[in-house]
């Protein structure tokens, strides 16, 4: 047994793949392209431009952590948060309002660097900090820490922007062959139903949602009913009224064989095929710098440090350590693609976005555009968390904590072969979901997915990671609204540091945008989905031939009850993660556009953004898919015009 072990984890550190060589040089650094940041938005772009033959700079704030285990494991989505080495700690605010904001039990408070209380009664002298928003500085960006999660948008998300900007290659008919680009390299595949199964408390709460989606599965052929049901992929794309279905659904992963699969291996890959590709690691970008000489301003390059951690938001960060200035030039194009909140800074930094703003930091404007940083979209997403009075089977001998204990890890680590058999950490923990059209959806896409899972998810803050997962006893339903109408959220600079993070509002519900009762309807949506989420947690117990236990509603809790109640949770609790269009693409006469629709800097010559910032709405129900298909497509408008 000592020696398959031995053997199996050879196998899984061979099958790892190998670092990548860093430029340890810091000076005279000359490209074609210049890639800023490795993520979902830059790590296909960059790859795509080296195989087209043009040499490029990839630069990644974070570094390569190939083979950490954390992150190789679907079972440890929630931890890999949490890991230090990839972590940034950013703090958002959901409401302007402090006294309003710590309604919310996830309000945190830092009491000494990196060292956090959750809610109200914090130690005198601690720091209000706000709501913890996780992200990844990292090779792959946060696609390297995301829950894998890997659902297509709608058609409506592409064709919206054709029709806004009359740019006809953003039709949905057309993006299709950036999808095939990205299938390349990004494969997917759900939990293996018989994981599942096995665990037959699970399997009885899954069955309540897939009642309550109108399965009509009956008692007596529960489990065929279900396995059958957790075939329906929801990204079948030879399906004209997906968009439109409602029902219960299998969750594809970006996972092969049980283990996680994505951006950071195509970067591998291409490095490694010889592909002119540099990826310089490690190493934080300050500025986008121009030359000015002429009557438009035009990207030339960036200055940047050299340094490991040096973001402030990183746990690891030292401040004695200030990092190595240097530049690199682009003779072709700068394109940024630090995420939603990175991008906005560095643009600013640069002299690009409200002049007033940056009068005040000192900053000298390159051009004046006053859409950066506004009009950011998220989704809004809320929990109904109920407890049972025993553990959940399909979680014995999981502890997360990669320890000798941790059989679940070894049994994952044991059967490279056969997902079936890979056990609980094969999955993400959230197998299954219901999607639902509301009462309150504007078109005729589906707007709400609730998942289910053995996990006791109230959302992000400090350690929400160990907390989800230490109690086996809890199941979940957890609902995730599209369509989002509230497009107020703003990101401003807190300092002219570059190190620093910036000020995130994203104005919730009321403090958000209102017109035509945009608020409200978001609200009642949510509202709705909790009842649904009731209603499955009802229909549970419709399948006790199954033998699952009765349990208690901890969240939002039996005296939650009227309409006013349910929408005072709504508003005190809900989070989102997909934080988009902060960058966006508009119109010629929209004078908040950031971007043309072939992603340049309006205003500036060479110099484009590629992220989830780009967009003009949120898209879909999750937004890696979308921004992976953006990347394609951006590749394909440098290269071809
Ligand atoms: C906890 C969590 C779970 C999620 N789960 C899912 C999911 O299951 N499915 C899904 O579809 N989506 C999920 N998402 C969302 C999705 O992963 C992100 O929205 C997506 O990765 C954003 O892509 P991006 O390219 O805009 O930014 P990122 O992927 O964050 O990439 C930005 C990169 O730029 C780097 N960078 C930033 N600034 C600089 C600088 N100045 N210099 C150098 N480098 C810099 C950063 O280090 C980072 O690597 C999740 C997100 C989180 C946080
Ligand atoms: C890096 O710089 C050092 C000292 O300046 C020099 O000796 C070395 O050859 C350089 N390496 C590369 C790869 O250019
Ligand atoms: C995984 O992440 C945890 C934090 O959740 C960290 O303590 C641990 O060291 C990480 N494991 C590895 C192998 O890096
Ligand atoms: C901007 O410059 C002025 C004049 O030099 C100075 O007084 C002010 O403190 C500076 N402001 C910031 C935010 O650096």
């Amino acid at each position: 047994m000592r020696l398959l072990q031995l053997i199996t984890s050879l196998l899984v550190a061979a099958s790892a793949p190998i670092a990548l060589a860093r430029i340890t040089n810091a000076t005279d650094l000359n490209y074609e392209y210049i890639v800023v940041g490795s993520g979902a938005g830059g790590g296909p772009l960059a790859c795509r431009l080296a195989m087209a033959g043009h040499k490029t700079l990839l630069i990644e704030a974070g570094n390569d952590q190939a083979g950490n285990v954390n992150i190789s494991v679907p079972g440890y989505q929630a931890v890999v948060t949490q890991d230090p080495k990839l972590r940034w700690d950013i703090f958002v605010n959901h409401y302007q309002d402090q006294q309003r904001a710590m309604r919310d039990p996830k309000y945190t408070w830092e009491t000494a660097p990196f060292e956090y209380h959750v809610g109200p009664d914090p130690p005198q002298d601690a720091t209000p900090r706000g709501i913890l928003y996780p992200r990844a500085a990292t090779l792959g960006g946060s696609v390297t820490h995301n829950a894998l999660i890997w659902i297509l948008p709608h058609a409506s998300d592409w064709d919206s922007i054709a029709t806004m900007t009359g740019d006809n290659s953003w039709a949905a008919t057309n993006m299709q062959q950036y999808l095939a680009k990205v299938l390349e390299w990004q494969p997917a595949e759900p939990t293996d139903p018989t994981i599942l199964l096995d665990d037959l408390q699970l399997a009885q709460h899954l069955l309540g949602g897939a009642a309550t989606a109108g399965l009509g599965i009956t008692p007596l052929n529960a489990l065929t009913g279900l396995a059958n049901a957790l075939l329906n992929d929801p990204n079948n794309e030879l399906d004209p009224a997906r968009d439109a279905t409602e029902g219960f659904f299998q969750i594809p992963l970006i996972m092969k064989g049980g283990s996680r699969l994505s951006i950071h291996q195509h970067i591998q890959s291409t490095v490694q095929a010889g592909y002119p590709l540099d990826v310089r690691t490690n190493c934080f970008v300050t500025k986008i710098t121009f030359d000015q000489s002429g009557s438009t301003p035009k990207a030339t390059g960036v200055e940047f440090l050299d340094g490991e951690y040096l973001y402030r938001a990183s746990p690891l960060s030292q401040s004695s350590s200030p990092g190595t200035r240097g530049s690199a030039a682009a003779s072709k194009e700068v394109i940024i693609s630090g995420g939603t909140f990175n991008t906005v800074q560095l643009l600013k930094l640069s002299g690009i976005g409200p002049k007033d703003e940056l009068d005040k930091f000192n900053i000298s404007t390159v051009t004046d555009l006053p859409g950066v940083g506004t009009s950011m979209q998220d989704r809004y997403e809320v929990p109904v968390n109920v407890k049972h009075p025993n553990d959940f089977p399909i979680l014995d001998g999981c502890y997360f904590d990669n320890k000798p204990h941790d059989e679940c890890l070894t049994k994952w680590e044991s059967n490279l072969d056969i997902l079936a058999q890979r056990g609980p950490y094969a999955t993400n923990g959230l197998a299954a979901t219901m999607a639902v059209r509301s009462d309150y959806a504007s078109t005729t896409d589906i707007d709400l997915y609730i998942f289910g899972g053995p996990i006791n998810f109230v959302g992000y803050f400090p350690q929400w990671g160990d907390y989800a997962v230490q109690d086996h006893s809890y199941f979940s339903w957890y609902s995730l609204k599209a369509h989002t109408r509230n497009r107020a959220g703003t990101i401003q600079l807190r300092s002219a540091d570059p190190l620093d993070q910036p000020v995130v509002n994203f104005n919730y519900f009321d403090t958000g945008t209102t017109a035509g009762g945009a608020d409200q309807l978001d609200l009642e949506t949510l509202v709705q989905a909790i009842k649904i989420s009731r209603e499955a947690l009802a229909d549970y117990s419709n399948y006790g031939i199954l033998g699952g236990t009765e349990f208690v509603e901890e969240r939002p809790g039996p005296d939650v009850q009227s309409e006013a109640e349910l929408e005072q949770y709504v508003k005190d609790v809900a989070w989102g993660h997909h934080a988009s269009c902060s960058c966006s693409i508009g119109t010629d006469d929209d004078p908040n556009a950031v971007l043309d629709s072939k992603f340049r800097v309006r205003g500036v010559q060479n110099l484009r953004v590629v992220d989830a910032s780009v967009f003009p709405s949120i898209p879909g129900i999750f937004v890696t898919s979308a921004i992976f298909m953006v990347s394609e497509k951006a590749a394909d408008v440098i290269l071809n015009g």
